[in-house]
C-alpha cells in the first residue's frame, strides 16, 4: 500500500511498513489544510494531532483506511469516512500509563505548588513559609470521570497513593476494567454531579465528541466544594472553560490541564488561553501520551493494523 504519516511515528516502525512492502511516505508536519492536496493515490494514512476534515476525505479517491495513532478518532470526521467507503481506526489503550502518569504529576504538582516553587527560586527567591500549606494527597477522595483503559491507569495510581477512588456506575463497562476497579476498591454513585459533590479531586478520563462535550459545565463545578481540584487530560471541550474559569474565581477550584479548547496541534505557535494563563492552573501542551514507551507501542499498534488490513481481517475499529 502507499502510506501517508502525516504526523510525527518513530523511525523503527516506518522501516517496519517498508519492509513488508508498503511504499511509507513520511511527511510529519503536514497540517489538516495541507492534507486534502497530499492525499492523492495515497490508500492508507495514519495522523496522530492532523485534522481528517470531510474535504480531504473527498479529495482522496484512492484512501482505504485512516490510523489515528492516540486513544480517540474525534479528529476525524468519520461520518465523511464512511460515506467515502475508509475504515477508520485507533489505537487505544497503548498510552494509557503516560497519560494516567501526567494526571498524576498534574495532582501532585498542583498539591505542593511545584511550578511556583521552581519559577520562585530561579528567581533567586527563598520563600519556604509560602509553600509550606499544602494539604497532602494521603486520604483525599478522587473522582475518576470516564473509567475505561487511561481512567483505570489513573485509578490504580492514584489509589496506591492512599486515595479513596470514586467513580460513577455504567452500564455496559468492560468486565476486566471492573474487576480491576474493585480491586483497589474503587466506590460507585450514579451520577456525575455526586461524582463532583463526594470528591476533593476530579480527574477527567472521558472520550472527546459530541457526547461529552461541555460535560464538566456549571453544575458538575457547582457541586465541587471550594478548592477542589480538576484534571483533564482527556479532550479540551470536554470542559466548559468559561465555567471552570469561573469555578477558578469564585472558589479557587484548581485545575491541572493537558488540553485546551481551540488547542492548535503539533507544531509550534501562539496559543492565548484565559485558562492556560489563570495562576491557579498548571497548564500542558497536551503530551499526556508522548512518551517514548507510548508512542512506541501506539505505533506497534499501527503497524499491526496494517498487517491486518492487508491481510483482509475484519477489522474492529
Ligand atoms: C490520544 O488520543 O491518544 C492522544 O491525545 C494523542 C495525542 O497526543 O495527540
Amino acid at each position: 500500500m502507499r502510506i501517508l504519516v502525516a504526523d510525527a511515528f518513530p523511525p523503527e516502525s516506518r522501516a517496519e511498513l517498508t519492509q513488508r512492502g508498503h511504499e511509507c511516505h513520511y511527511e510529519p508536519t503536514t497540517t489538516a489544510e495541507q492534507l486534502p492536496g497530499a492525499l492523492a493515490g495515497v490508500e492508507a494514512l495514519v495522523v496522530r494531532s492532523t485534522k481528517v476534515t470531510a474535504e480531504a476525505f473527498d479529495a482522496a479517491g484512492d484512501l482505504r483506511l485512516v490510523i489515528r495513532a492516540g486513544s480517540g478518532t474525534n479528529t476525524i470526521d468519520r461520518d465523511a469516512a464512511s460515506r467515502n467507503g475508509v475504515y477508520v481506526c485507533n489505537v487505544p489503550g497503548r498510552n494509557a500509563a503516560a497519560v494516567a502518569e501526567l494526571a498524576l504529576g498534574l495532582l501532585l504538582a498542583i498539591d505542593r505548588r511545584i511550578p511556583d516553587n521552581v519559577a520562585e527560586l530561579r528567581a533567586g527567591t527563598w520563600n519556604k513559609a509560602e509553600y509550606s500549606q499544602a494539604r497532602g494527597i494521603l486520604g483525599r477522595r478522587v473522582g475518576v470521570l470516564g473509567l475505561g483503559q487511561i481512567g483505570l491507569a489513573f485509578t490504580e495510581r492514584v489509589a496506591a497513593l492512599g486515595t479513596s477512588v470514586y467513580t460513577v456506575a455504567k452500564q455496559g463497562r468492560d468486565p476486566e476494567i471492573l474487576e480491576r476497579a474493585r480491586a483497589v476498591g474503587v466506590t460507585f454513585v450514579d451520577t456525575p454531579e455526586t461524582l463532583a459533590a463526594t470528591c476533593d479531586v476530579l480527574s477527567v478520563h472521558v472520550p472527546g465528541g459530541d457526547s461529552t462535550r461541555g460535560l464538566v459545565g456549571r453544575d458538575l463545578l457547582g457541586a465541587m466544594q471550594p478548592g477542589g481540584i480538576v484534571l483533564n487530560t482527556s479532550r479540551g471541550d470536554v470542559v466548559d472553560e468559561d465555567a471552570l474559569l469561573e469555578a477558578m474565581d469564585t472558589k479557587n477550584v484548581r485545575a491541572g490541564l493537558d488540553v485546551f479548547s481551540g488547542e492548535p496541534g503539533s507544531g509550534t505557535g501562539t496559543f492565548d488561553s484565559a485558562l492556560a494563563r489563570h495562576p491557579n492552573v498548571y497548564g500542558t501542551h497536551h503530551i499526556g501520551a508522548s512518551t517514548e514507551q507510548a508512542q512506541q507501542a501506539v505505533a506497534d499498534g499501527v503497524v499491526h493494523i496494517v498487517d491486518e488490513f492487508g491481510a483482509g481481517t475484519v477489522l474492529h475499529c
